[in-house]
């Protein structure tokens, strides 16, 4: 019975595992970074943004039930109708996007001092029966809302955080926003006025107060980064190979802000030597991401060093090097895996978080993995560490059964002495 026992509390451990990583894999929220940059006749910036955003549909089919569909893969973007404004109407930015969506917001100047994020307005077609399937025909339907959000002239709103603006018919979603409006001479502003949410560390209150969305407890949305196949070529072929899916974590004034790699907007240069091996990954957003790999006594390599450097917002370039890491220490001539989410800590403000990771930075042959049995990551070892726990778990309750016997025993045996 007692082995009965551990097979099935192993069992069940793993039918929960491996429930939970169904889920993990399926979550999926697609995250797409609209930015736009307006110019004056002058041809100066008057405007940037940055931002990301979904919406959720609540509409009614023919048979009068409720249906919903969320909005996340725009397709193609215009930003027709975007203006710099004048001295009649105030800057506006316009997107249109997928089949017939539109959604607006302008800005307001207030005083000399401030400006304001005015209204939002986001338009559907419910005629369009591939995206509202049953609905019943209502034409274009457009929700608006009043944020109200103001900002000090001269300086560049951001909200990493997740912003929800709910009315009956749509729920929109905002986050990793960052939006200047009336910018001046041309120069976005490197001063951040960050939402409430954002600034959490400082305790003392804005001077203005900023009305923000009703705050939700939802989490930013955050998916699986995709894996991504980087390979370094030497004259002799391939000579470095990984397969991972990279997360990076930037913290910057106590905000993280996570950014998933596209593998495939990515470069990947790098080069190896007979006891260094480089890999480099470069895009649109990252100046640079470097893994440096070293071999230690002859006979194993290592993840040595990371430096990094990202183009932020403000136009500044954010920095970091480590050369004295020590993670994916594997011998020479296999690779180093790990399927598990693994964490490279680079700095208290950098870190790189890896999924289904698996790396060679030398002895490649044939521009393939080596058979030779790689080396896992601790973190992947658990299989064999939950009926190890579970049996510890039962020892030790077989001894508490036997102490207790036995202390019971004693004490019945004093009992019959005092009789
Ligand atoms: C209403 O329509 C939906 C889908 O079009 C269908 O699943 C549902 O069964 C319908 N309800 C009734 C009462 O006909
Ligand atoms: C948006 O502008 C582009 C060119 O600037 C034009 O081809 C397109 O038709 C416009 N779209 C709309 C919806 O006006
Ligand atoms: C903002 O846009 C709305 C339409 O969405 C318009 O009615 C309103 O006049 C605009 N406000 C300003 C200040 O431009
Ligand atoms: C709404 O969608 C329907 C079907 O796709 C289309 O015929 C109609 O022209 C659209 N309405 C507008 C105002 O774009
Ligand atoms: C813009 O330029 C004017 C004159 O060149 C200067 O006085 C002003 O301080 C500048 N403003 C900013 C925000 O740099
Ligand atoms: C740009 O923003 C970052 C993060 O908020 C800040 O640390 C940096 O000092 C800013 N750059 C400049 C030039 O102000
Ligand atoms: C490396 O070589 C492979 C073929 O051997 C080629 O497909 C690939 O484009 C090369 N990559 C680089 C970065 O040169
Ligand atoms: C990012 O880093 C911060 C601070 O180190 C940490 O609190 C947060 O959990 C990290 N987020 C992810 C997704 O790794
Ligand atoms: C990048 O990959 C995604 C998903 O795999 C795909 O939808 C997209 O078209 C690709 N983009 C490019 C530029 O290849
Ligand atoms: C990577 O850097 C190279 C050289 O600096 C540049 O030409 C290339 O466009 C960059 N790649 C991406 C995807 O930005
Ligand atoms: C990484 O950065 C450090 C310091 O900035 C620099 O000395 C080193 O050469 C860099 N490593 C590589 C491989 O570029
Ligand atoms: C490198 O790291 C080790 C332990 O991780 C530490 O003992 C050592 O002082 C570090 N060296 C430098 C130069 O930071």
């Amino acid at each position: 019975a007692f082995i009965f026992e551990i097979y099935y509390i192993y069992y069940r451990s793993m039918i929960l595992k491996s429930f939970l990583y169904i889920n993990l894999g399926a979550v999926h929220v697609p995250s797409y970074a609209l930015e736009l940059t307006l110019k004056d006749s002058g041809n100066s910036t008057c405007l940037y943004a940055k931002w990301q955003m979904d919406f959720t549909v609540y509409y009614e089919t023919t048979n009068k039930t409720q249906k919903n569909v969320t909005i996340s893969d725009f397709g193609t973007v215009t930003y027709n109708g975007s203006i710099c404004g004048d001295d009649q109407n105030g800057p506006k930015i316009a997107v249109q996007f997928g089949s017939g969506f539109s959604w607006m917001v302008n800005f307001t100047k207030m005083a000399s001092s401030h400006y304001s994020i005015h209204n939002i307005s986001f338009s559907y077609n419910t005629s369009d029966k591939t995206i509202f399937p049953d609905a019943e025909d209502k034409g274009i339907i457009t929700v608006l809302e009043v944020p109200e959000i103001t900002i000090p002239l001269n300086e560049i709103f951001r909200c990493n955080s997740l912003s929800t603006l709910k009315s009956n018919n749509v729920v929109q979603h905002y986050w990793d926003v960052h939006v200047q409006a009336f910018v001046q001479n041309g120069t976005v502003s490197t001063k951040e006025f960050l939402c409430s949410k954002d600034n959490t560390s400082t305790t003392v209150a804005p001077t203005i107060h900023t009305t923000m969305p009703s705050p939700t407890t939802k989490p930013t949305p955050k998916e699986r980064p995709e894996t991504g196949n980087y390979l370094v070529n030497s004259t002799n072929g391939i000579c470095l190979l990984a397969t991972m899916g990279l997360q990076l974590n930037i913290t910057q004034d106590k905000v993280a802000s996570v950014i998933n790699i596209k593998p495939n907007t990515t470069d990947i240069t790098g080069s190896c030597q007979p006891q260094t091996a480089l890999l480099r990954l470069n895009s649109s957003t990252i100046k640079y991401l470097e893994f440096v790999f070293a071999v230690k006594n002859e006979n194993r390599f290592y993840l040595k060093e990371v430096n990094f450097s990202m183009y932020l917002v403000n136009g500044s370039v954010f920095s970091i090097a480590n050369d004295n890491l020590s993670y994916w220490d594997a011998p020479l001539g296999s690779s180093y895996m790990c399927n598990k989410e693994q964490t490279v800590s680079v700095s208290g403000a950098f870190q790189i978080n890896t999924f289904d990771l698996r790396v060679q930075p030398f002895n490649v042959m044939e521009g393939k993995y080596s058979t030779a049995t790689a080396q896992e990551c601790s973190l992947d070892d658990d299989t064999i560490l939950i009926p190890i726990i579970v049996g510890a778990g039962l020892s030790g309750l077989i001894i508490v059964i036997v102490i207790a016997y036995l202390i019971g025993r004693r004490k019945s045996y004093v009992g019959y002495q005092t009789l």
